[in-house]
Protein backbone atom coordinates (compact mmCIF):
# COMPACT_ATOMS: atom_id res chain seq x y z
CA UNK A 1 0.00 0.00 0.00
CA UNK A 2 1.40 3.61 -1.15
CA UNK A 3 0.37 5.93 2.13
CA UNK A 4 0.96 9.86 1.45
CA UNK A 5 0.96 11.60 4.82
CA UNK A 6 0.88 15.14 5.13
CA UNK A 7 3.05 16.39 8.06
CA UNK A 8 5.25 13.92 7.14
CA UNK A 9 8.20 14.87 10.25
CA UNK A 10 5.58 15.71 12.65
CA UNK A 11 5.64 13.41 15.57
CA UNK A 12 2.97 11.08 15.05
CA UNK A 13 3.92 10.80 11.28
CA UNK A 14 7.21 9.84 11.61
CA UNK A 15 6.32 6.90 14.21
CA UNK A 16 3.49 6.17 11.57
CA UNK A 17 5.92 5.62 8.69
CA UNK A 18 8.43 3.08 10.88
CA UNK A 19 5.49 1.32 11.11
CA UNK A 20 4.33 1.04 7.53
CA UNK A 21 7.97 0.56 6.28
CA UNK A 22 8.46 -2.42 8.76
CA UNK A 23 4.78 -3.91 7.10
CA UNK A 24 6.44 -3.40 3.71
CA UNK A 25 3.96 -0.51 2.80
CA UNK A 26 5.39 2.54 0.95
CA UNK A 27 5.16 5.92 2.78
CA UNK A 28 5.62 9.43 1.85
CA UNK A 29 5.98 12.20 4.11
CA UNK A 30 4.79 15.33 2.68
CA UNK A 31 7.20 18.39 4.53
CA UNK A 32 7.58 21.51 4.50
CA UNK A 33 11.19 22.23 5.05
CA UNK A 34 13.89 20.53 3.51
CA UNK A 35 15.87 19.94 6.16
CA UNK A 36 13.71 17.39 7.75
CA UNK A 37 14.37 14.85 4.27
CA UNK A 38 16.75 12.85 6.35
CA UNK A 39 14.36 12.04 9.46
CA UNK A 40 11.40 10.89 6.93
CA UNK A 41 14.00 8.70 4.65
CA UNK A 42 15.51 7.89 8.03
CA UNK A 43 12.16 6.35 9.02
CA UNK A 44 11.94 4.52 5.94
CA UNK A 45 9.42 6.77 4.34
CA UNK A 46 10.23 8.69 0.47
CA UNK A 47 10.19 12.47 1.83
CA UNK A 48 8.60 14.87 -0.69
CA UNK A 49 8.07 19.03 -0.09
CA UNK A 50 5.06 20.34 0.24
CA UNK A 51 3.97 23.40 2.05
CA UNK A 52 0.33 22.92 2.83
CA UNK A 53 -0.17 26.77 3.11
CA UNK A 54 1.19 27.50 -0.07
CA UNK A 55 0.26 24.54 -2.73
CA UNK A 56 -2.90 24.27 -4.77
CA UNK A 57 -5.03 21.25 -4.62
CA UNK A 58 -4.00 20.75 -8.14
CA UNK A 59 -0.28 20.22 -7.25
CA UNK A 60 -0.77 17.93 -4.58
CA UNK A 61 -3.21 15.48 -6.49
CA UNK A 62 -0.19 15.35 -9.27
CA UNK A 63 1.68 14.21 -5.63
CA UNK A 64 -1.25 11.74 -4.35
CA UNK A 65 -0.97 10.15 -8.03
CA UNK A 66 -0.87 6.10 -7.47
CA UNK A 67 -1.22 6.46 -3.92
CA UNK A 68 -4.05 4.34 -1.72
CA UNK A 69 -4.38 6.25 0.57
CA UNK A 70 -3.91 9.93 2.56
CA UNK A 71 -3.25 10.34 6.06
CA UNK A 72 -3.51 13.74 7.11
CA UNK A 73 -0.97 13.92 10.53
CA UNK A 74 -0.21 17.81 9.85
CA UNK A 75 -0.89 20.63 12.65
CA UNK A 76 0.19 23.79 12.82
CA UNK A 77 1.22 22.76 16.60
CA UNK A 78 1.97 24.16 20.12
CA UNK A 79 3.25 27.22 19.61
CA UNK A 80 1.25 28.64 17.01
CA UNK A 81 -1.46 31.28 16.76
CA UNK A 82 -5.30 31.27 15.71
CA UNK A 83 -4.73 31.62 12.04
CA UNK A 84 -2.14 28.72 11.37
CA UNK A 85 -4.86 26.64 12.94
CA UNK A 86 -7.29 27.97 10.17
CA UNK A 87 -4.85 27.65 7.69
CA UNK A 88 -3.24 24.30 8.61
CA UNK A 89 -5.60 22.44 10.83
CA UNK A 90 -8.80 23.16 8.93
CA UNK A 91 -7.09 24.58 5.31
CA UNK A 92 -4.81 21.91 5.36
CA UNK A 93 -7.11 18.54 5.45
CA UNK A 94 -9.61 20.55 2.99
CA UNK A 95 -6.94 20.77 0.26
CA UNK A 96 -5.31 17.06 1.15
CA UNK A 97 -9.01 15.99 0.78
CA UNK A 98 -9.82 17.79 -2.81
CA UNK A 99 -6.57 16.88 -3.61
CA UNK A 100 -7.44 13.04 -3.04
CA UNK A 101 -10.88 13.63 -4.29
CA UNK A 102 -9.19 15.18 -7.58
CA UNK A 103 -6.52 12.13 -8.03
CA UNK A 104 -9.18 9.75 -7.43
CA UNK A 105 -7.30 8.33 -4.08
CA UNK A 106 -10.49 7.33 -2.11
CA UNK A 107 -9.00 6.24 1.20
CA UNK A 108 -8.18 9.07 4.11
CA UNK A 109 -7.83 9.15 7.67
CA UNK A 110 -7.75 12.70 9.14
CA UNK A 111 -6.40 12.94 12.60
CA UNK A 112 -8.38 15.17 14.18
CA UNK A 113 -9.03 15.80 18.24
CA UNK A 114 -11.45 14.93 20.93
CA UNK A 115 -13.25 18.24 21.62
CA UNK A 116 -13.92 18.46 17.75
CA UNK A 117 -17.11 18.42 16.59
CA UNK A 118 -18.87 20.75 19.15
CA UNK A 119 -18.42 24.37 20.20
CA UNK A 120 -15.12 25.38 21.94
CA UNK A 121 -15.75 25.52 25.78
CA UNK A 122 -16.05 29.12 26.99
CA UNK A 123 -12.93 30.39 28.77
CA UNK A 124 -10.47 27.55 26.99
CA UNK A 125 -8.70 30.59 25.33
CA UNK A 126 -8.69 31.90 21.71
CA UNK A 127 -5.77 30.01 20.87
CA UNK A 128 -7.57 26.48 21.35
CA UNK A 129 -11.05 27.63 20.42
CA UNK A 130 -9.34 28.48 17.00
CA UNK A 131 -7.72 24.96 17.29
CA UNK A 132 -11.34 22.76 17.99
CA UNK A 133 -12.82 25.38 15.41
CA UNK A 134 -10.27 24.55 12.85
CA UNK A 135 -10.46 20.45 13.55
CA UNK A 136 -14.41 20.83 13.47
CA UNK A 137 -14.63 22.64 10.30
CA UNK A 138 -11.92 19.81 8.70
CA UNK A 139 -14.50 17.52 10.13
CA UNK A 140 -17.28 18.91 8.37
CA UNK A 141 -15.86 19.54 5.09
CA UNK A 142 -14.37 15.69 5.21
CA UNK A 143 -18.63 14.52 5.65
CA UNK A 144 -19.27 16.57 2.07
CA UNK A 145 -16.50 14.41 0.28
CA UNK A 146 -16.58 11.22 -1.88
CA UNK A 147 -14.16 9.95 0.22
CA UNK A 148 -13.58 6.76 2.47
CA UNK A 149 -13.18 8.92 5.22
CA UNK A 150 -12.07 7.94 8.87
CA UNK A 151 -11.90 10.26 11.67
CA UNK A 152 -9.94 10.19 14.18
CA UNK A 153 -9.82 12.17 17.42
CA UNK A 154 -7.17 11.45 19.93
CA UNK A 155 -6.78 12.12 23.49
CA UNK A 156 -4.14 14.27 24.87
CA UNK A 157 -1.04 13.08 23.48
CA UNK A 158 2.47 11.88 25.06
CA UNK A 159 5.59 10.38 24.25
CA UNK A 160 6.09 7.22 26.41
CA UNK A 161 6.29 4.16 24.85
CA UNK A 162 3.08 2.26 23.18
CA UNK A 163 1.32 0.56 25.29
CA UNK A 164 -0.60 -0.96 22.64
CA UNK A 165 -3.85 -1.29 24.81
CA UNK A 166 -6.96 1.49 23.36
CA UNK A 167 -10.10 2.44 23.77
CA UNK A 168 -11.50 3.19 20.44
CA UNK A 169 -14.85 3.99 20.01
CA UNK A 170 -17.38 6.78 18.61
CA UNK A 171 -17.75 10.00 20.30
CA UNK A 172 -18.22 10.82 23.30
CA UNK A 173 -15.39 8.52 24.69
CA UNK A 174 -14.24 10.12 28.44
CA UNK A 175 -11.05 12.17 28.49
CA UNK A 176 -8.01 10.98 28.52
CA UNK A 177 -4.27 10.67 27.00
CA UNK A 178 -2.98 8.45 24.62
CA UNK A 179 0.90 7.55 23.59
CA UNK A 180 1.83 9.04 20.14
CA UNK A 181 2.94 5.46 19.29
CA UNK A 182 -0.52 4.01 19.94
CA UNK A 183 -2.01 6.46 17.70
CA UNK A 184 0.10 5.88 15.00
CA UNK A 185 -0.38 2.03 15.36
CA UNK A 186 -4.24 2.61 15.27
CA UNK A 187 -3.76 4.45 11.96
CA UNK A 188 -1.84 1.34 10.43
CA UNK A 189 -4.43 -0.47 11.73
CA UNK A 190 -7.40 1.92 10.43
CA UNK A 191 -5.70 1.99 6.64
CA UNK A 192 -6.15 -2.10 6.89
CA UNK A 193 -10.17 -1.29 7.82
CA UNK A 194 -11.53 0.32 4.96
CA UNK A 195 -15.00 -0.85 7.06
CA UNK A 196 -14.26 2.03 9.44
CA UNK A 197 -15.09 4.19 6.52
CA UNK A 198 -17.70 7.76 7.55
CA UNK A 199 -16.64 6.51 11.38
CA UNK A 200 -15.74 8.89 13.89
CA UNK A 201 -13.66 7.82 16.46
CA UNK A 202 -12.49 9.30 19.32
CA UNK A 203 -9.19 7.29 20.65
CA UNK A 204 -7.11 7.12 24.30
CA UNK A 205 -5.66 4.32 26.47
CA UNK A 206 -7.58 1.15 27.26
CA UNK A 207 -7.85 -2.05 27.72
CA UNK A 208 -7.99 -3.67 24.11
CA UNK A 209 -5.67 -4.34 21.83
CA UNK A 210 -5.31 -2.34 18.99
CA UNK A 211 -6.04 -5.09 16.24
CA UNK A 212 -9.37 -6.18 18.34
CA UNK A 213 -10.32 -2.57 19.20
CA UNK A 214 -10.02 -1.79 15.28
CA UNK A 215 -11.74 -5.13 14.40
CA UNK A 216 -14.34 -4.24 16.59
CA UNK A 217 -15.77 -1.42 14.96
CA UNK A 218 -19.34 -2.26 12.97
N1 LIG B 1 -1.15 17.67 21.08
C1 LIG B 1 -2.19 16.94 21.40
O1 LIG B 1 -2.42 16.59 22.58
C2 LIG B 1 -3.15 16.51 20.32
C3 LIG B 1 -4.30 15.83 20.66
C4 LIG B 1 -5.13 15.35 19.66
C5 LIG B 1 -4.81 15.55 18.32
N2 LIG B 1 -3.69 16.23 17.99
C6 LIG B 1 -3.39 16.39 16.55
O2 LIG B 1 -2.57 15.31 16.14
C7 LIG B 1 -1.91 15.66 14.91
C8 LIG B 1 -0.47 15.21 14.93
O3 LIG B 1 0.14 15.53 16.14
P1 LIG B 1 1.75 15.50 16.28
O4 LIG B 1 2.06 15.74 17.70
O5 LIG B 1 2.31 14.34 15.54
O6 LIG B 1 2.07 16.85 15.45
P2 LIG B 1 3.45 17.56 15.21
O7 LIG B 1 4.60 16.76 15.70
O8 LIG B 1 3.27 18.99 15.67
O9 LIG B 1 3.51 17.53 13.61
C9 LIG B 1 2.76 18.33 12.81
C10 LIG B 1 3.50 18.43 11.49
O10 LIG B 1 2.73 19.28 10.61
C11 LIG B 1 3.68 19.97 9.84
N3 LIG B 1 3.19 21.19 9.21
C12 LIG B 1 2.81 22.34 9.82
N4 LIG B 1 2.52 23.25 8.89
C13 LIG B 1 2.75 22.66 7.69
C14 LIG B 1 2.63 23.11 6.35
N5 LIG B 1 2.25 24.35 6.06
N6 LIG B 1 2.95 22.25 5.36
C15 LIG B 1 3.36 21.00 5.62
N7 LIG B 1 3.49 20.50 6.88
C16 LIG B 1 3.17 21.35 7.89
C17 LIG B 1 4.78 20.33 10.79
O11 LIG B 1 5.94 20.63 10.06
P3 LIG B 1 7.08 21.60 10.63
O12 LIG B 1 7.93 20.73 11.51
O13 LIG B 1 7.77 22.07 9.39
O14 LIG B 1 6.38 22.68 11.39
C18 LIG B 1 4.89 19.06 11.61
O15 LIG B 1 5.87 18.19 11.09
C19 LIG B 1 -2.09 17.16 14.76
O16 LIG B 1 -3.10 17.39 13.79
C20 LIG B 1 -2.60 17.60 16.13
O17 LIG B 1 -3.43 18.73 16.05
C21 LIG B 1 -2.86 16.72 18.96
Amino acid sequence: MRVVIAGGHGKIALLLERLLAERGDQAVGLIRNPAHITDVRTAGAEAVVCDLEAASSDDVAVLLAGADAVVFAAGAGPGSGAPRKDSVDRAGSVLMAEAAERAGIRRFVQVSSMGAGQPPQPGAGEVWAAYITAKTAAEADLHTRDLDWTILRPGGLTDVPATGRIRLAPPPVPAGTIPRADVAAVIAALLDHPGTRHQTLELVTGDSPVATAVQSIP
